[in-house]
């Protein structure tokens, strides 16, 4: 786990996969923009960000939040995620926390949290989010389908990273969240990764990307050199990116 925590950390390998997943997409459309579709977030002010990263899902939004807090368990994220927030609010906070565990905040202090690509790595937070929630706030999550593996998994048997995404995924997410919050909503984000021939440097990185997440299951190795060679004889490789938003309610 620290592995793969530790994988997010390089910013400017991170920043370089977006612009690969950017590119190969098959939905041009960015998912942060289809949030803003939903949710007006001129309407709210104080944002906890979970599992926060370098900040990415802050910088597709508006300025004007009064506060703004990131909570990470990798602390190399905290003077970009820090920059970014500083941007967007009056005050950010970042904080290193190992999740699930509790905030040190008031209850209903929130009226907005977010978790994106970063809730199935601390499920066991849910009571804890809807604590911090005020009663008329919203939790946003952003989550992969398990079906995200199923191209690789015609080769290799990925049990760890299953479980892992199957902690909170696309398919359960609703059953989950619908234990905690009285009103769920979700939204697809159908996409898929499509690489060609003259991608083959970018599946090599795009699998560097995923090591620490698969390398408990298969060495990463394996796996590059057998889509590599999966890649030149097919002349292109498809990976299920079918992501998910949901919004709850209390
Ligand atoms: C896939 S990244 C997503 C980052 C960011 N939300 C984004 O969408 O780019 C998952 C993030 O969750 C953090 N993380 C993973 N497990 C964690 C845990 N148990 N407690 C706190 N942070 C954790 C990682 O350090 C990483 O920054």
């Amino acid at each position: 786990m620290e592995k793969i925590i530790k994988s997010y950390a390089d910013q400017s390998f991170h920043k370089k996969i977006s612009l690969i997943i950017k590119k190969l997409s098959k939905n041009k459309e960015d998912i942060r923009n289809e949030v803003k579709k939903i949710i007006d977030f001129k309407l709210y002010h104080r944002l906890l960000d979970l599992g926060c990263g370098y900040g990415w899902f802050l910088e597709a939004l508006p300025e004007g939040f009064d506060f703004i807090m990131g909570v990470d368990y990798n602390d190399e994220n905290e003077s970009a995620f820090l920059s970014l927030a500083q941007k967007k609010a009056k005050k950010a906070l970042f904080k290193k926390l190992f999740l699930p565990s509790k905030i040190d905040m008031p209850s209903c202090y929130f009226d907005m949290i977010v978790s994106a690509y970063s809730l199935y790595f601390f499920p066991d937070m849910l009571q804890e989010i809807k604590r911090l929630l005020d009663p008329k706030g919203v939790f946003i999550v952003i989550t992969h389908s398990s079906h995200m593996l199923e191209e690789g998994e015609r080769f290799f048997k990925f049990d760890n990273l299953r479980k892992l995404i199957e902690s909170f995924s696309a398919e359960n997410g609703y059953n989950i969240l619908k234990q905690y919050f009285d009103h769920v909503e979700y939204y697809d984000y159908p996409n898929e990764l499509i690489f060609h021939e003259k991608d083959s440097h970018a599946l090599e990185q795009y699998i560097d990307f995923k090591s620490a997440f698969i390398e408990q299951d298969v060495d990463p190795e394996t796996v590059k050199v057998k889509l590599l060679k999966e890649l030149k004889e097919k002349k292109f490789l498809s990976f299920n990116k079918n992501d998910k938003i949901f919004i709850a309610r209390p």
